[in-house]
């Protein structure tokens, strides 16, 4: 861990309703001990809890986000869609943009560019993820795919200061497999090569737990975690921040 903060992001996905946020009690208690900044949450939950968790956050360091927005800034004729203003107004500060789950269902690099424009736009910071599939790392694609998707979903994106990077290979996503330590060493330096700068931000993704954070925690350039199914219990989410810090 290279940084001063260490990022634990909470993806939640499409789970959890109001009696879940009773759960967090354990986490904002441990957040209290975070006296030297050590380390810094987010929580994404569904866009559903976004308000009541941040109302419930308001004296707590603990930071909310949303797990996706529509690419539009403006409202509009959009049925069942949600924009970067909405989620803004209602408490987020973050949003997960390019999340393979959603680029499975369709998403495209382009339109994931004019997602990042229209949230940057709104004030959002952006947990921007990339990573390859299973497919292209057996073809040795990884850093191909992973620039492309760089190149294109930041394409005429010039101040990238609110832009922090998640990098999730598809096929660790809740499968409970993560990288050998060496590939994703490599994965990590290519990314940075991408930026050239050393502020940027790089989280690790799938299937982060208690077991193997001891080893995901020592790769060079890793500034926190995007944790998902791990991160619905409160319990396992707190060992992986006190294993990652200590
Ligand atoms: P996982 O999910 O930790 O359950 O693998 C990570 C993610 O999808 O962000």
């Amino acid at each position: 861990m290279t940084n001063k903060y260490t990022y634990f992001v909470a993806n939640w996905k499409m789970f959890g309703d109001l009696r879940t946020l009773n759960s967090l009690d354990k986490v904002i208690k441990f957040s209290k001990t975070n006296k030297k900044n050590k380390f810094r949450i987010i929580y994404c939950p569904p866009s559903t809890l976004i308000r009541p968790l941040s109302k419930r956050l308001k004296k707590t360091k603990i930071e909310v986000g949303a797990q996706n927005c529509h690419h539009s800034y403006d409202f509009g004729a959009n049925t069942g869609q949600v924009n970067s203003r909405m989620l803004k107004s209602v408490g987020a500060k973050y949003v997960i943009l390019g999340h393979s789950e959603n680029r499975q269902l369709g998403e495209d690099d382009k339109l994931i560019n004019l997602k990042i424009k229209s949230a940057l736009k709104a004030g959002l910071k952006i947990i921007f993820c990339i990573g390859e599939t299973l497919r292209e790392k057996r073809n040795k694609k990884t850093n191909q795919v992973l620039a492309k998707q760089i190149k294109n979903g930041l394409s005429s994106i010039n101040n990238k200061s609110n832009i922090v990077i998640a990098y999730e290979p598809v096929w660790s996503i809740g499968s409970g497999l993560i990288p050998k330590s060496e590939d994703l060493k490599k994965s990590i330096s290519f990314i940075k090569s991408k930026f050239g700068k050393k502020s940027l931000k790089i989280l690790y993704g799938g299937s982060v737990n208690g077991n193997n954070v001891d080893k995901l925690k020592i790769i060079t350039g890793i500034d926190g975690f995007l944790v998902g199914g791990a991160s619905q219990d409160s319990k396992k989410f707190i060992d992986i921040i006190k294993k990652t810090i200590n």
